[in-house]
């Protein structure tokens, strides 16, 4: 397999100290079982339970992610945190770019690049997301816009060994609605041919692409087994053992 599946739990801004530590210690005993090697598993929890997240799946091949990074290692930015202490937290990915800190936080293709790079400086692999409005989809915009946020927002020190992209459109995020698998497959056949022209046909290959939006033990099988859908960035259905490990489990090709 050129491009090992991946699996990303997205738990935004939820989880107390007591159910964060029990949803990740349910993923790990859960994921040991199924004994895959085929899958990546990846739970990216809020700051504030990475450090019991990473102890909870200790033992196993369970990832822990941040959802965000300042780009700067250290210094005076208050309420931020760097790649440089994630990593030394003992975290293997981080998210940056996700379309609620473009919005909430009106983080600019700029903005995340140089996270991304940073994060990437700091040892950490980084997904970066991705994705259009519904204004911008109904306006036929959809592959204009990821193109440019693709440009602007993948560093140049991207490789397909240091990056994933997640494509979710913005209008599928907790919405209970998705494009069809046919749209689906477009976004993202489309992403990797601008990330072969950005970084080049070999990185292209072999760049993970994730879907995110909706995904769902119901619909996760049919959107993971598209030939430029190499798993998923799972936000709701990450948050219930059953769920997460049933979307794991339809992730079996
Ligand atoms: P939902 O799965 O809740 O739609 O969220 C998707 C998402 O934003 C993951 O980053």
């Amino acid at each position: 397999m050129v491009r090992k599946t991946l699996i990303a739990g997205n738990w935004k801004m939820n989880g107390l100290l007591e159910d964060g530590v029990a949803l990740a210690k349910g993923v790990k005993e859960e994921f040991k079982k199924t004994g895959r090697r085929d899958c990546e598993v990846l739970v990216c929890p809020p700051f504030t339970l990475l450090t019991s997240v990473k102890k909870a799946v200790k033992g196993s091949r369970v990832m822990v992610g941040a959802q965000d990074c300042h780009y700067a290692e250290k210094g005076a930015h208050t309420g931020d945190v760097s790649p440089v202490m994630l990593k030394n937290v003992g975290c293997d990915y981080v998210i940056v770019g996700h379309s609620e800190r473009r919005t909430n936080h009106h983080e600019t293709n700029e903005l995340i690049a140089q996270k991304a790079a940073s994060a990437i400086k700091a040892g950490l692999k980084v997904i970066i997301c991705i994705g259009e409005t519904e204004k911008e989809r109904d306006a036929g915009q959809t592959i204009d816009v990821c193109t440019k946020q693709i440009m602007g927002s993948v560093p140049e020190i991207a490789t397909a060994q240091n990056t994933v992209i997640a494509y979710e459109p913005v209008w599928a995020i907790g919405t209970g609605r998705t494009p069809t698998t046919a749209e689906v497959e477009e976004v993202h056949a489309a992403i990797r041919k601008v990330v072969s022209k950005k970084l080049g046909r070999a990185n292209a290959n072999k760049m993970r692409i994730l879907y995110g939006g909706s995904m769902k033990p119901t619909n996760a099988k049919e959107l993971i087994a598209l030939p430029d859908v190499d798993g998923g960035l799972i936000g709701g259905a990450s948050l219930k053992v059953a769920d997460f490990m049933a979307i794991i489990a339809a992730s079996k090709q």
